[in-house]
């Protein structure tokens, strides 16, 4: 029988929760993470058939205990999403404060890598890893700072990555989802309306669809795949 066991990454709120809402409403077993305890908890309270636990992606060693955590509670992993990132700053390249720029490098760069390199062992031809990018990752654009050059990693990972994995099978994308309502866009625009913003439940359909129509692997943005 075809398993569809899938890990994301930062799935306590925004595109990474609505989109493990999706994977379960589709009927796939779903294990996820965030920092903080009382999202977690929030998390299951809500949804009471997902694994979730608190793990920070950009620290090695609970990067490699959260993919156990998945794969002592699943068995295997068919489909794994990095999501979890931070905005960090708004502010020129000569303002940017060095442990800011370090973090969002952790987080959004060797995150990724890590959840990956541990994930790979359990991912058999057929699966699939989603990188959640951005437009800020595909354009420069001034003070996006230490974001969008993380950004522009993410790109680079998937595009080495998806040329690794071609000949066992398993497709790599990159994922940018666009303008989406969310605590990070609200951080990046403060004046902006949210209501204008479409929903993170409106992203997580797309990557759905991105899943199901199966194109080669490469980088995708929100809605190219109807
Ligand atoms: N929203 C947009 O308009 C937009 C546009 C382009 C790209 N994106 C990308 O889409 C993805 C999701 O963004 P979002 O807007 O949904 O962000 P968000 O609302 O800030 O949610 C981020 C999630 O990641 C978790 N997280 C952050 N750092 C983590 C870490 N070190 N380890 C584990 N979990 C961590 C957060 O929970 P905790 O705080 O509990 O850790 C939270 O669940 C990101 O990769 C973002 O760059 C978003």
């Amino acid at each position: 029988m075809e398993r569809n066991r899938a890990i994301v990454t930062g799935g306590s709120r925004g595109i990474g929760r609505a989109v493990v809402k999706k994977l379960l409403a589709e009927g796939w077993e779903v294990c996820t993470c965030s920092r903080k305890q009382e999202n977690i908890e929030k998390l299951l309270e809500e949804l009471g058939n997902v694994h979730a636990g608190v793990f920070d992606v950009s620290r090695r060693e609970e990067a490699k205990s959260f993919v156990e955590f998945c794969v002592e509670r699943m068995g295997g992993i068919e489909l794994l999403v990095n999501n979890a990132s931070i905005l960090g700053v708004r502010v020129s390249v000569e303002e940017y404060p060095e442990d800011v720029w370090e973090e969002v490098l952790r987080v959004n760069i060797n995150g990724v890598f890590y959840v990956t390199k541990y994930c790979l062992p359990y991912m058999k031809r057929g699966a699939t890893v989603v990188n959640l990018s951005s437009g800020a990752g595909k354009r420069p654009a001034p003070y996006w700072g230490a974001y969008a050059v993380s950004k522009f990693g993410v790109e680079g990972f998937s595009l080495l990555l998806s040329e690794e994995l071609k000949q066992k099978g398993i497709r790599v994308y990159a994922f940018n989802p666009g303008a989406t309502r969310t605590q990070m866009r609200a951080g990046a625009y403060p004046q902006e309306n949210p209501n204008t913003l479409k929903p993170p439940e409106e992203v997580a359909e797309a990557l759905y669809r991105l899943l199901n129509h199966k194109p080669p692997s490469g980088s995708y943005d929100y809605e190219v795949v109807k």
